[in-house]
């Protein structure tokens, strides 16, 4: 979003902020609007990473709060002692294949996380003098609208809802519970369903970062059943200028889908990702990276293919993405390979403990 004269300053919460899309929207909000004051909340799990915002720590404008979306207190608290005008709720668990193993957590943090932070901000919005500047942006996901068939048209605004993992079952249902604080009570929500991001702070467990990592640590690189399925892939900062357009000019009330049009198969993907690994990276140990490629037993589940009709945003609010898929995952291989600091700490003893859980190999 261009500054303009009329820009009213806001005190923006954004949960989530220590994760993956969360920091790299912080990051652009502190860039772009830097008279706004920004507080993170953040119970960093193992997904959360304070390191990700340390260039932002010592901003007079910024701060970092430790704790849970489901602790009630804490957030009434927070919404009247910062004079909050625009919540961006990111927190969440977000890795399918953890819901498999795990489902509770999902339900914890997704269903009545959001529910804490849309109940306690109806009470605060309806206490507080100007509510029309007000904004409750809830970010979701596009596996709520399920699996789509080969020839099946892009998920658009109104496609049915069909959740198939816990993880997008538990998304479904926060969805649910924003658009009916909207039609229930009048409060201004705004939900966006996008298409699988990648980029910089992206977490190891995630296909494109693991298959860099396991690359550059010359390990197997586990491809699920036939590597068939189909993701639309967004590099995650188009994905942050979205959610800004959406906070200043979306409609209170409205859904908006965000995806790069960018459909491709997952085999497809690691190939591609094995050739720019072989140009970008130097003296790898393995080379072609592509012999590493093992496929595995696929996941439970699996939604086959996701597609995003990203038509209503940029029709109403102007927004393209302006990144190719092979230029980001350029980017983004630059990124891994000058910020080894960042997430070689991160093959911890739980992610080892939780890659043989679901993968049933050794890490190390
Ligand atoms: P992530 O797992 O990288 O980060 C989640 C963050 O939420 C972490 O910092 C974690 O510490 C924090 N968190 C978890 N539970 C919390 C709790 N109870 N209280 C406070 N903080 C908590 O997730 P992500 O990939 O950045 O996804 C962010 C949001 O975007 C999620 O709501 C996800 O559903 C949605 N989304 C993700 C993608 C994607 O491709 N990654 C695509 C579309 C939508
Ligand atoms: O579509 C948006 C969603 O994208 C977000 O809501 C989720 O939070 C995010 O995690 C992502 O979900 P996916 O399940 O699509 O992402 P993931 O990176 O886990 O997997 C991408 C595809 O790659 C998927 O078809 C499964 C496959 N895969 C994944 C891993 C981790 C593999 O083949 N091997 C792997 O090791």
């Amino acid at each position: 979003m261009t500054q303009d004269d009329t820009r009213k300053a806001r005190r923006i919460i954004i949960t989530g902020g220590a994760g993956f899309i969360g920091s790299n929207f912080v990051h652009h909000w502190s860039k772009n609007y830097p008279e706004d004051r920004i507080i993170v909340l953040d119970s960093l799990t193992y997904a959360g990473n304070r390191a990700t915002l340390k260039d932002l720590e010592n901003l007079e404008n910024f701060r970092f709060v430790h704790g849970d979306i489901c602790d009630r207190p804490l957030v009434d608290e927070l919404l009247k002692q910062e004079n909050i005008d625009t919540v961006a709720h990111f927190a969440a668990e977000s890795h399918v294949d953890r819901s498999i193993l795990g489902p509770g957590a999902f339900v914890q943090t997704n269903v009545v996380g959001t529910f804490t932070l849309l109940e306690s901000f109806r009470q605060y919005w309806l206490e507080s003098a100007k509510p029309e500047h007000h904004r409750f942006l809830h970010v979701s996901t596009d596996e709520v609208y399920g699996s789509l068939e080969p020839n099946d048209p892009p998920f658009s605004e109104t496609t049915p809802y069909s959740p198939n993992s816990p993880y997008s079952a538990s998304k479904a249902g926060s969805d649910h519970l924003a658009r009916a604080y909207y039609h229930t009570y009048g409060m201004p929500t705004i939900i966006t369903n996008c298409s699988n991001n990648y980029g910089p702070f992206h977490f190891p467990e995630k296909l494109l970062p693991l298959m860099i990592i396991n690359i550059l640590l010359s390990k197997p690189l586990p491809v699920y059943g036939d590597g068939q399925n189909v993701r639309d892939w967004l590099y995650v900062k188009d994905h942050c200028q979205a959610l800004d357009l959406v906070i200043h000019k979306g409609t209170p009330g409205q859904t908006y889908n965000v995806g790069g049009n960018n459909e491709v198969k997952n085999i497809d993907l690691v190939h591609l990702l094995c050739k720019l690994m072989d140009e970008l990276a130097g003296d790898l140990p393995v080379k072609p990276a592509e012999s590493l490629i093992t496929f595995v037993k696929d996941r439970p589940g699996h939604d086959r293919r996701y597609a995003i009709d990203a038509s209503k945003i940029r029709h109403e609010l102007g927004w393209v993405p302006q990144k190719t898929v092979e230029q980001g995952i350029r980017e983004t291989i630059l990124w891994y390979l000058e910020n080894q600091q960042w997430w070689r700490p991160l093959l911890s003893a739980d992610y080892q403990a939780y890659y043989e859980a679901s993968y049933g190999q050794k890490f190390t």
